[in-house]
């Protein structure tokens, strides 16, 4: 299966990934933890990314396509997927596009979750990550037991440095010019589903499961 996941900043495009991963298995790429590792690394990927990442921009379109290309080429020929955060731009698409038929496989869903803009600025500036092993919590609607611990590996959790006000703005800003005409280009290739992305992560993964299974 292979599925592109779209969806402004705090939509849940990482949450719904990581769930659908236990159901279908597909592995979950996401763009940002590719840069952020990068970032961590002091690779020449990362000092690249590092500064665009930091003003909530997109890193330029040739450094996220050749990553994202070296990243699918280790899943073999017939690479299944849930991509997280890619493609973001057009000209992401048509290099996706480009990259499934030159192998010849099919996109199966573009999943689009439709969240309320008040919602995710609430969702991105409370949301904290273990600094050890990757677990993200909410500080109102899915806190650690202890708070600023995480509950797995008893890490400390952090706030991503684009997750304070201003940054999230400008990466909401960056969603609607750059991002959003992405639900066109899926839609008239007969892609596009869109979900609902409010309630709780169990309930909007059941969304998602039922329309790709063709019960909705
Ligand atoms: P990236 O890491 O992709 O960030 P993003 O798209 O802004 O998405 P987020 O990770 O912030 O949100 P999400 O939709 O995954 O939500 P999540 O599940 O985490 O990119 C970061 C930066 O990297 C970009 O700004 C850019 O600079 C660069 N970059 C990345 N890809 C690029 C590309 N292709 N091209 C160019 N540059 C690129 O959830 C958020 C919070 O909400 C969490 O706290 C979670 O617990 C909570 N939550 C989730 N679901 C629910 C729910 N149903 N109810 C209540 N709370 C929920």
């Amino acid at each position: 299966m292979r599925i592109v996941l779209l969806g402004p900043p705090g939509a849940g495009k990482g949450t719904q990934a990581k769930l659908m991963h236990e159901r279908i298995g597909a592995p979950h790429i996401s763009t940002g933890d590719l840069l952020r590792a990068a970032v961590a690394g002091h690779s020449e990927l990362g000092v690249a990314a590092q500064g665009y990442m930091q003003r909530g921009e997109l890193v330029p379109d040739p450094v996220v396509i050749g990553m994202i290309d070296e990243r699918l080429q280790q899943n073999g020929a017939n690479p299944s997927f849930m991509l997280d955060g890619f493609p973001r731009t057009v000209t992401q698409a048509e290099a996706l596009q480009a990259f499934l038929d030159g192998r010849h496989i099919p996109l199966d869903h573009v999943v689009s979750l439709q969240v309320p803009r008040d919602e995710l600025i609430r969702r991105l500036s409370g949301r904290r990550t273990c600094g050890q092993c990757g677990a993200m919590y909410h500080i109102s609607s899915e806190p650690s037991r202890v708070p600023g611990v995480c509950d797995r590996c008893g890490g400390a959790l952090l706030q991503r440095d684009d997750d304070r006000e201003e940054t999230i703005r400008a990466r909401l800003e960056v969603y609607d010019r750059s991002t959003a005409p992405l639900a066109a280009f899926y839609d008239a290739r007969g892609l596009l589903r869109e979900i609902d992305g409010t309630g709780s992560a169990p309930q909007v993964l059941e969304r998602i499961m039922a329309r790709i299974d063709g019960r909705a």
